[in-house]
C-alpha cells in the first residue's frame, strides 16, 4: 500500500470514528481497527517480503498512523464518556404540547360521603367511625335483634369465625350496617349526643345492578332530653333538601326496624321528574332513601342511658344509592370497575 494509501485509510479511520456517538459504536470501531483481526494489524502482513530499505520506511509509517490512530480513538472515548447523557439540549422541542400527567381524584362513593358530613355538620352532628369488625352483640343483640332474627342468618351476615356452640358469648362479624356504631357511640359518651358515622358495611349479597357485597352507609343518632318525632322529621327535611336540591320534599311511611320505633321509611321527591313519575322512580314519583325512627328504649338500656329520661332518634342511608341518584348512576358495580371514563366524569 502506498504513502496516500495510509493516508486513505486515516481519512477512512477519521470519519468512522466522528461518527462513534455511543460506548458500543467505540467498541465495534476498535475491533474493526485495533484488534487482533483489525485493519492497521493487516497492513503489517505483507513487510517481510520487501527489500529492508522500503521495509524500514513502511514500518515507521504504518507505526506512525498506528499510533495517531490509537490517540484519536483514546480521546474519543476520554470526550464521550465525559459527555452529558440524555438527548443534546437542542434535541428538545420546547414548543410540542405536554403530556398532561393523569392525576388521581376522590372517588365519587367518598365524595358523596364528605357532602353527607358537611350537611349534617352544619346541622350539628359530628363525624365519628365504628369498627368494620363486630361481634353478633353490637350487630345484632343490643340493637334488639335477637339471633334468631332473619337478618342475622349466616345467608346475609359475614361471620369471620365459627359458631362453637355457647363457649364463646359473641361471634366475630363484619358489620351488615353501620347502626352497631350507635351502641359504641352511647357506651362512649353521654347525652347530648349527636353524630353521624360514616362506613363500609359487608353483605353476603352477590352483585348485581343494585347490589355489591361491600357498600356504605351512613348512620345518624341524636340522643337527649325531649327529642321527639318532630326533631326527626324537621332534621331530615332539611337534610334532603340541601342534598337534593332546595325543592325536594320528604315523606315518611311507617316501618318495622327492631331497634327504633316508631320507625319509618323515608322517600324524596323523584329528582328526575319532580315528582309526577318517570321510569326512575317506577312511575309513583318517590325515591326511598333511608330508615329512620325514635331509639328503642331497650336499646338505651342496653347502652345504660334512662329511657325514662332521654329520649334519641336514628337513620341510616346508603351512600352509594345516593350517589347513584345524585350522579344519574344505574348500575352500582360501575363505581367499583375504577374505569377511568366512569371514574373521571366527576
Ligand atoms: N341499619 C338499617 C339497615 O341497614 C338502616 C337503619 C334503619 C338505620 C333505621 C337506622 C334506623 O339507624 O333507625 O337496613
Amino acid at each position: 500500500m502506498s504513502e496516500s494509501g495510509l493516508e486513505q485509510l486515516r481519512a477512512e479511520f477519521d470519519g468512522a470514528l466522528a461518527a462513534a456517538g455511543t460506548a458500543a459504536d467505540l467498541e465495534r470501531l476498535s475491533a474493526l481497527w485495533i484488534g487482533r483481526e483489525g485493519k492497521l494489524r493487516r497492513l503489517t502482513e505483507g513487510l517481510g517480503a520487501l527489500p529492508p530499505e522500503e521495509k524500514k520506511a513502511r514500518g515507521k509509517a504504518i507505526n506512525e498512523l498506528k499510533l495517531a490512530i490509537t490517540a484519536a480513538f483514546e480521546a474519543r472515548g476520554r470526550a464521550l464518556s465525559a459527555a452529558p447523557r440524555g438527548p443534546a439540549p437542542d434535541a428538545i422541542d420546547v414548543t410540542l404540547p405536554g403530556e398532561r400527567p393523569r392525576l388521581g381524584r376522590r372517588h365519587p362513593i367518598y365524595s358523596t360521603m364528605e357532602e353527607l358530613r358537611d350537611v349534617f355538620g352544619r346541622l350539628g352532628f359530628e363525624c365519628v367511625y365504628g369498627p368494620e369488625i363486630e361481634t353478633t352483640y353490637y350487630n345484632f343483640e343490643a340493637l334488639n335483634i335477637p339471633l334468631d332474627h332473619p337478618a342475622a342468618e349466616p345467608f346475609d351476615t359475614w361471620y369471620l369465625d365459627e359458631p362453637d356452640g355457647g363457649k364463646r358469648p359473641h361471634r366475630a362479624l363484619l358489620r351488615s350496617h353501620t347502626s352497631p356504631a350507635q351502641m359504641h357511640v352511647m357506651e362512649s359518651r353521654v347525652p347530648p349526643i349527636r353524630v353521624v358515622v360514616p362506613g363500609k358495611v359487608f353483605r353476603t349479597d352477590p352483585a348485581d345492578a343494585s347490589h355489591l357485597p361491600v357498600f356504605h352507609q351512613i348512620e345518624g343518632l341524636y340522643v337527649d332530653e325531649g327529642v321527639t318525632f318532630a326533631d326527626l322529621k324537621g332534621v331530615l327535611s332539611i337534610a334532603n333538601k340541601a342534598l337534593f336540591g332546595a325543592k325536594t320534599e320528604t315523606r315518611f311511611r311507617p316501618s318495622y326496624f327492631p331497634f327504633t320505633e316508631p320507625s319509618a321509611e323515608v322517600d324524596v321527591s323523584c329528582l328526575l321528574c319532580g315528582g309526577t313519575g318517570c321510569p326512575a322512580c317506577k312511575g309513583s314519583g318517590w325515591i326511598e332513601i333511608l330508615g329512620c325512627g325514635m331509639v328503642h328504649p331497650r336499646v338505651l338500656e342496653f347502652a345504660k342511658i334512662d329511657p325514662a329520661r332521654y329520649s334519641g332518634f336514628a337513620f341510616g342511608m346508603g351512600v352509594d344509592r345516593i350517589a347513584m341518584l345524585k350522579l344519574g348512576v344505574t348500575d352500582i358495580r360501575h363505581f367499583v370497575r375504577s374505569h377511568p371514563l366512569f371514574l373521571g366524569q366527576w
